[in-house]
């Protein structure tokens, strides 16, 4: 039996009192006070309570009474008003409670393994049920929020012109840097499509054929290593538009970014957006994506360092290594020296070999090495980081590398923990003229720093042939408090340039025609200039939820091993599905 709903648990208040009407939902608490029993009803919407009163009768107030948390009911019942002195200001139909003449319970449940308000319960439990975490209230607005933003994304990427078009899941690999997810092909023994890792090549097809200013909320799939940022399985807002340089995609973008920060967190952007150089990001914040809601910037400290006697520091010049540091504000005071200990050891897991620190007092520096800096280097040191009494100066000499990653990870450490920033605001910038390539150490060849579609810039393309390490690309990140929310760039129209870049990639002309034949024929059939860019949907709705890991905003997420605890995906199959696939079980 289904009572058909009149409204939801959400919406009722006094200008209702009277009414009849039929409520369903989930029991969300129950109160027995012997002569009344009251139930609050939960659905997405919200809370009503309702109450069974004796004068319904002893046989209903009896099955009200052996109702319990998560039990699935219908009621039928009148609003009335609640007793002075008995509402609720903390819920919006705190005026009202729903005096009960019927009662239909769909589904009993057992116990569930945690509850739906308070405290945030195991994480392995939440995915394992799920279903039973996503009811929870604190989760079901994570998806409104989710919803609020691919609507926000389809109502202005329309009103700018972009038409949306769906590309295929089952296509060839695009290299975006990660391993591809492989489906074999049945009717093609030996043959695989790949998932795609972004729509990246499609896209650009797409301008070829004329469809200036596309988008699609797009599936990505990557196999790689997990982080809290990370899924094998994500959405970008993909974006693609012909006949564009770079300033024209960052500021086409930024309409749409001023309206996200206008609907989730209320902020007027002044536009245009800062635009930071690379390199100056990589020397000022050891990281292509800074937390700019703060300073703690860092400083090469190798003129001062280098003139001690201090054998690291020696042995760095040797090497030809770093000796960078920062500064950071009343960390003197608040540090022990078991937390120095404690961020010396979160360094030791990035490679860094050691932690200098140096608390600074009214005239000197303190700590176990200041004794290598003679006043005049203490001084100059001060200098360099305008310290003053009561900081924290840390230092890291290793490689450029390893002084970037370890001291940027101290500097988001840091700042958390001596609360240099409010959680709540929000800052936006886009970083520019990246590398267009990055060594590859362990392959001993040129990988592409995005990916291997990227324009050069027009004032480095001569030093393609001769120093392509040196090559700047026409790329830009959009990066929201330090994380990584988008990136794109300007594309290869011109199969030339496209194939000298698959060149210097490490391929040959052959592997080059067999992997991206048809876009370099399609770059030659026509192509206009062309750019665009990729924002991470998931991030966007992390970062809007106030939110600092991403499984949380995903329905059905993976854990960091990539597995479904709930359905237990990946799971084995069928032999018979493997003969047909042609693969031998090993
Ligand atoms: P890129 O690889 O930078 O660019 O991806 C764009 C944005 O997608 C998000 N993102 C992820 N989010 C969750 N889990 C992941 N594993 C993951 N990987 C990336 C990030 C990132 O900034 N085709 C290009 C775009 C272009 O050039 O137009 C691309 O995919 O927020």
């Amino acid at each position: 039996m289904l009572y058909k709903r009149t409204h939801t648990c959400g919406e009722l208040n006094s200008k209702h009192v009277g009414e009849a009407l039929v409520l369903n939902g989930w029991v969300d608490a129950w109160r027995d006070f012997g002569g009344l029993v009251f139930i609050d009803l939960r659905d997405r919407f919200g809370i009503t309570q309702v109450v069974f009163e004796p004068e319904a009768g002893a046989e209903l107030q009896a099955r009200a009474r052996d109702l319990r948390s998560e039990y699935v009911v219908g009621i039928k019942g009148t609003v009335a008003r609640r007793l002075p002195g008995k509402e609720n200001p903390r819920l919006p139909t705190g005026e009202i409670e729903v005096r009960v003449a019927e009662l239909v319970v769909y589904n009993a449940t057992p116990t569930p393994p945690f509850e739906m308000h308070g405290a945030e319960p195991n994480e392995e439990l939440r995915l394992t049920y799920r279903y039973l975490d996503l009811r929870r209230p604190a989760m079901q607005q994570i998806f409104i929020v989710r919803h609020r933003l691919a609507q926000l994304m389809r109502r202005m990427m329309s009103e700018m012109g972009f038409l949306e078009i769906e590309t295929p899941i089952l296509g060839r690999s695009t290299p975006e840097g990660a391993r591809d997810f492989l489906v074999p092909s049945r009717v093609h023994s030996g043959h695989f499509y790949a998932l795609p890792q972004s729509p990246q090549l499609y896209k650009q097809l797409l301008m070829v054929s004329g469809f200036d200013r596309y988008f699609q909320i797009a599936r990505c799939f990557r196999d790689e290593d997990l982080r809290a940022n990370r899924q094998p399985e994500f959405t970008q807002l993909d974006v693609e538009m012909s006949f564009v340089d770079d300033h024209d995609v960052t500021s086409t973008m930024e309409i749409l970014v001023a309206e996200m920060a206008r609907e989730f967190t209320g902020q007027e952007l002044k536009l245009p957006l800062p635009r930071h150089d690379y390199h100056d990001m990589m020397e000022r914040f050891g990281s292509d994506r800074p937390d700019l809601r703060y300073d703690l910037e860092l400083k090469d400290i190798a003129d001062i360092a280098e003139a001690t006697e201090f054998k690291v520091f020696q042995q760095a010049k040797e090497f030809g290594h770093r000796i960078r540091g920062l500064c950071a504000p009343g960390g003197g005071s608040k540090y022990s020296r078991k937390d120095l200990d404690g961020l010396t050891e979160f360094i030791g897991g990035m490679g860094a070999r050691g932690l200098v620190w140096l608390k600074v007092e009214d005239s000197t520096l303190t700590g176990p090495t200041a004794k290598f800096f003679p006043p005049e280097a203490q001084q100059k040191l001060r200098d360099r980081f305008g310290a003053s009494a009561g900081d924290l100066i840390l230092i890291v000499a290793d490689t450029q590398a390893i002084t970037s990653q370890a001291l940027s990870s101290l500097r988001a450490r840091l700042a958390a923990e001596l609360s240099l920033y409010d959680p709540k605001t929000f800052h936006y910038s886009w970083i520019v003229r990246f590398p267009l390539f990055a060594w590859d150490a362990e392959e001993n060849r040129f990988v592409a720093e995005h990916h291997p579609f990227t324009m050069p810039l027009f004032e480095d393309l001569h030093l393609l042939d001769t120093e392509p390490a040196k090559v700047r690309a026409q790329a830009y990140d959009l990066v929201i408090n330090g994380e990584e929310a988008g990136g794109g760039t300007i594309r290869c129209h011109d199969p030339e340039i496209q194939s000298k870049i698959f060149g210097l990639l490490g391929l040959t002309a052959e592997q080059a025609q067999e992997k991206f034949g048809f876009l370099l024929g399609a770059l030659r059939n026509g192509a206009p200039p062309h750019g665009g860019i990729a924002l991470g949907f998931d991030r966007l709705a992390m970062l809007y939820s106030g939110l600092t890991n991403i499984r949380d905003c995903i329905a059905f997420p993976k854990t960091a091993r990539g597995t479904d605890l709930m359905t237990g995906a990946p799971g084995t199959v069928d032999p018979r599905q493997l003969r047909e696939l042609h693969i031998r079980p090993s």
